[in-house]
């Protein structure tokens, strides 16, 4: 009788270990995108689960999800590249203004596919079908972030997301 507990348990214990293997081999094929749901969407519940609701039905996977506001300093590294144009200032205080959400989701291609689900950066020139033309406001306000490459991805997961949850995702099999 202990002796077939124990033989379950070791049994368990080899599906579990067997299982994270394959999980491990699975996500290291695949692609993690930085997202930020920006200020004035963040604080609707109705808008951020619909976003999150149209990346998922693009076959992604939401790997962290985190309401938070963002650090001054930070938001300047983050978009550091544009620290010479006369809307830097309002894009810094405008992204410390609120609550965003952060997250990171993952999948084959994903950068590309939450690229072309989000749409051009100027929501007035946004098709159908995404989400800066169903909820972008305008240039600025235009409703969420992602990152650009798979470079980015990681850089910008490194900078906004703490250490534990990095760690956790590298155990996990993704490349950060
Ligand atoms: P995002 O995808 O986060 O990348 C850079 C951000 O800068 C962009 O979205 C906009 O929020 C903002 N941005 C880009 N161009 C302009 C502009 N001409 N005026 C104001 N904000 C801009």
């Amino acid at each position: 009788m202990a002796l077939s507990k124990l033989n379950k348990k070791t049994k368990t214990k080899r599906i579990f270990e067997n299982f994270k293997k394959y999980e491990y081999k699975r996500n290291a094929q695949k692609e993690l995108c930085y997202i930020m749901i920006k200020p004035e969407i963040a604080c609707s519940q109705n808008k951020v689960w619909d976003i999150i609701s149209m990346l998922k039905q693009k076959g992604l996977k939401i790997e962290y999800q985190s309401t938070e506001f963002l650090d001054t300093e930070i938001v300047k590294e983050h978009y550091k590249h544009l620290n010479d144009k006369p809307f830097f200032k309002g894009l810094v205080d405008y992204m410390t203004s609120d609550l965003v959400v952060k997250l990171i989701v993952s999948g084959k291609n994903a950068v590309k596919i939450v690229r072309d689900l989000c749409g051009p950066t100027n929501p007035a020139n946004a098709p159908e079908g995404t989400i800066r033309k169903k909820y972008g406001k305008d240039i600025q306000m235009n409703a969420i972030h992602a990152s650009a490459t798979i470079e980015e991805a990681k850089s910008e997961t490194r900078l906004h997301i703490n250490k534990n949850t990095i760690n956790k995702l590298r155990k996990k099999g993704f490349e950060l």
